[in-house]
C-alpha cells in the first residue's frame, strides 16, 4: 500500500478515512489475516497516521550504505 495526500489537505483525516474504507473492502473481499505496510522509520507523520489506523511496528529492516 502506498499512501499520499496532497500537502495542503494533510491532517484533515483523509488518509484515516480512505484507509478505513480500503480495510473494510479488503476484509469483505478476501480472507486476510493481516495487512503489512512499510514506511521509512524517519517518516514521523506517516508512522503516526499508521499507528492511528491500528498498525504497530513488527520488523526492523536495517540498511548499511556502502557508496
Ligand atoms: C502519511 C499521510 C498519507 C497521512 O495522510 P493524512 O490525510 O494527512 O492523514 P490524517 O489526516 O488521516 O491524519 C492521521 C494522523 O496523522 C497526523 N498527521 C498527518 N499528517 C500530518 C501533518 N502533515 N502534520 C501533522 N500531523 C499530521 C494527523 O494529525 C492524525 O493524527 P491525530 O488524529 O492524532 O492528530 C500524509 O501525511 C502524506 O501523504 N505524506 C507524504 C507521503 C508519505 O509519506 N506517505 C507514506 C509513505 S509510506
Amino acid at each position: 500500500m502506498d499512501a499520499y495526500v496532497t500537502p495542503t489537505f494533510r491532517g484533515r483525516g483523509i488518509f484515516t478515512s480512505l484507509h478505513s474504507r480500503a480495510e473494510e473492502y479488503l476484509l469483505r473481499a478476501e480472507p486476510i489475516k493481516l495487512i503489512r505496510i512499510t514506511v521509512l522509520s524517519n517518516n514521523a507523520e506517516a508512522v503516526h497516521a499508521y499507528k492511528k489506523a491500528g498498525y504497530e511496528p513488527e520488523e526492523l529492516i536495517m540498511v548499511k550504505k556502502v557508496v
